[in-house]
């Protein structure tokens, strides 16, 4: 799994680095984008869900990848 912000959406509201900073970074302008490659680790699958509904653009996206189901 990995998350992902669509920057086209992003207004800086910043619930998902408040929620979840270690999947998401800030620019100097308050936008987000995911950290790294945007892996969602299992642990983490809980933050992440919990920043795709806080975020009131709906600019975050959980993105399945081959492997998941298996691993779940
Ligand atoms: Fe942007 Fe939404 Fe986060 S608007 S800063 S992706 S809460």
């Amino acid at each position: 799994m990995k998350v992902h912000v669509d920057s086209e959406k992003c207004q800086g509201h910043n619930r998902c680095y408040a929620l979840a900073p270690g999947m998401f970074k800030v620019d100097e302008y308050g936008y987000a984008t995911e950290r790294g490659d945007g892996t969602v680790t299992p642990e983490n699958l809980e933050k992440a869900k919990l920043a795709v509904e806080n975020c009131p653009e709906r600019a975050i996206f959980l993105i399945e990848q081959a492997g998941d189901k298996a691993a779940s």
